[in-house]
């Protein structure tokens, strides 16, 4: 199974930004945590950030020859990006929407995600460990298809 985990804009800064809402961890601790489920889930990750729209949607359009489903943190995206949720809308693999923080108890403008109704799932909140919840629901969902 190879699994894609897509990461938008200002993701690369964690660590750096807003260490109260996302903790002191940087970019590259998150990398390591989610290249230990290659051992824990025997998948195979790659893991892509941009802090490029239209990366993102050529990403996602190259991801559905390679990759079996997606895991996107959209970042800010997520609250306004049409073009995100089509390119989502565009391909035939899974994806799941992850995000650190718990978007229902921050500002107004995150409590909407636009992409969310593209996606097959949807897990925040849980720092780091919401990659983690959303490969399950990625397996679960490839698994269910596979049938
Ligand atoms: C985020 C939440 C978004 O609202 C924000 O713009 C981000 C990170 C998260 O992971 O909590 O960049 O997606």
């Amino acid at each position: 199974m190879n699994i894609l985990v897509l990461n938008g804009p200002n993701l690369n800064m964690l660590g750096i930004r807003e260490p109260e809402v996302y903790g002191y961890k940087t970019y590259q601790d998150l990398e390591s945590y989610i290249k230990g489920f290659e051992n824990d889930y025997n998948v195979s990750v790659d893991i892509k950030q941009s802090n490029l729209e239209g990366i993102l949607i050529d990403i996602l359009h190259w991801s559905n020859e390679n990759f079996d489903g997606v895991i996107f943190n959209a970042g800010a995206f997520t609250h306004y990006s049409y073009a995100l949720y089509d390119a989502i809308k565009s391909i035939t693999i899974p994806v799941i929407e992850v995000h650190l923080s718990d978007l229902n108890t921050r500002e107004d403008f995150r409590k909407v995600s636009v992409i969310k109704n593209a996606c097959k799932g949807s897990i925040m909140g849980l720092g780091f460990k919401s990659y983690e919840e959303g490969l399950k629901l990625l397996l679960k969902e490839v698994q269910e298809n596979d049938c």
